[in-house]
């Protein structure tokens, strides 16, 4: 089959590899890519956002099926344009992508559903909103409904903290996405993603991940894309998987369905495992990055065979299959991130960290100088994976190809995996 893989991240990256890796991939191409998928495909200089690029293309090289990474193509409705013209594309419509897409969409979902989740409140003015939250009094959560890049949430510790992200919002900071604003409840427990395959009827559980969102060592600082990850997630066992498929992922899926507007793709949700049980702390509609980086390495099924199943409808009639080991990812990010982001400094010795046993290094955003140098073009630059029978051996290979790694320009978390290994100790 020939392949057209959406995206430039580290999670491209992974996906790229894997599929490169499948015997059924006879070519593989990349929009736009970066220098870590050239190394699995042919990377192509596409206008993604203008969708007739995307299907010009499709139709020049005879694509087979159309794979996309990112939410803003999906959410754009990028899988609907492609299907008019009788293109097979994974992800979700442009209607399924809702469930990212807005915030209050999933929420109503969640009630006419009954899956469960953060009690809330969906507000359009300032003045509705604190009112709301002096009634529910603090912490309390305040989220903008639309895309935001990561920015449009505030877990509020006092009231006042939660005024001034509301004012912060309704006053344009965060443009359309900031239109209407949910307020909801703090859930207490562990978060943890989950990850399925969903072909519009059914479900399928992928594996689980725990991801790094804050900046600094501890959790600590600005929240970011993500700064490390592992899998699996040890507080998602195999009840707690069944539960997950079963009260929320299956529950929605039916939902979409008798709605009319049926979910094909990857379908992730942020949890929270509270007391009570897993709760739905929001909905992607695709594979998380850095998630995505220890998901492709754990997974030994092929991936185009996944992906068909998807899109034809067959996930009752595939099992994945998976390793045991563990896999943990160290996100190499570019001083400034998530701030301004330092870019074009060089980077060395990736070749020789990507050489050790059980080590991958997938590229998230570098690019090459005419002279073949490595240089840093965003924030997230570098995601160093490692394999390893448990998480604590990930982490300490996965360390141990970061240092191999010469780049005064760039930093990261020294703690990737800390959770998970305090528990077992
Ligand atoms: P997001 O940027 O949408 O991925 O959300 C950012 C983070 O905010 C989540 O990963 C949670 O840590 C936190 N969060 C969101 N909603 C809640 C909630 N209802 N209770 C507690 N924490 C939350
Ligand atoms: N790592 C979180 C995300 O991809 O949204």
């Amino acid at each position: 089959m020939r392949l057209l893989l959406i995206g430039s991240g580290g999670r491209e990256h992974a996906l790229a590899l894997k599929l490169s890796q499948s015997s059924k991939c006879d070519a593989l191409f990349i929009a736009p890519g970066n220098p870590g998928t050239a190394h699995c495909g042919t990377n192509v200089a596409l206008d993604v956002a203008g969708h007739g690029d995307v299907i010009a293309f499709c139709k020049r090289e005879a694509i087979d099926l159309v794979i996309i990474g990112p939410e803003a193509p999906l959410v754009a409705g990028l899988v609907d344009d492609l299907e008019a013209q009788g293109i097979k594309a994974f992800g979700p419509s442009k209607a399924a992508a809702q469930l990212e897409g807005s915030k209050a969409f999933t929420k109503e979902l969640c009630v006419e559903a009954n899956i469960p989740t953060a009690a809330f409140k969906r507000v359009y003015d300032a003045e509705a909103a604190k009112a709301y939250i002096r009634q529910q009094g603090a912490p309390i959560v305040v989220k903008a409904d639309g895309l935001a890049a990561g920015k449009g949430v505030v877990v509020a510790e006092t009231i006042k903290e939660a005024e001034v992200a509301v004012d912060m919002m309704f006053g344009g900071a965060l443009g359309k996405a900031g239109a209407e604003l949910v307020i909801e409840e703090c859930l207490i427990g562990e978060e943890a993603s989950f990850f399925a395959l969903v072909d519009g009827t059914h479900s399928l559980a992928l594996a689980s991940a725990q991801d790094h969102k804050r900046v600094g060592d501890g959790d600590t600082g600005p929240n970011t894309g993500g700064m490390g990850a592992y899998s699996p997630a040890p507080i998602i066992d195999e009840a707690m998987s069944a539960r997950v498929m079963r009260e929320i992922i299956q529950s929605t899926v039916d939902a979409m369905k008798q709605r009319g507007t049926p979910f094909c793709g990857v379908l992730f949700a942020g949890l929270m495992i509270t007391k009570e049980g897993p709760k739905l702390i929001e909905y992607n509609t695709r594979f998380g990055d850095p998630e995505c980086e220890v998901l492709m390495p754990r997974l030994e099924s092929d991936l185009v065979d996944l992906i068909l199943a998807t899109v034809e409808g067959r996930l009752d009639h595939i099992t994945p299959q998976w390793s045991h080991d563990a896999a943990l990812t160290v996100v190499m990010a570019a001083k400034g991130y998530p701030g301004t982001p330092q870019t074009g400094t060089e980077i060395h010795n990736v070749d020789q960290a990507a050489a050790m046993k059980d080590v991958t290094v997938y590229h998230a955003g570098t690019s090459t100088r005419e002279d073949g140098a490595l240089l840093s073009k965003g924030g997230r630059v570098l995601a160093i994976t490692a394999r390893g029978a448990t998480i604590a051996e990930a982490q300490s290979r996965a360390y141990e190809a970061v240092k191999v790694i010469e780049w005064p320009g760039g930093f990261y978390r020294k703690d990737i995996g800390w959770r998970a290994i305090a528990k077992t100790r």
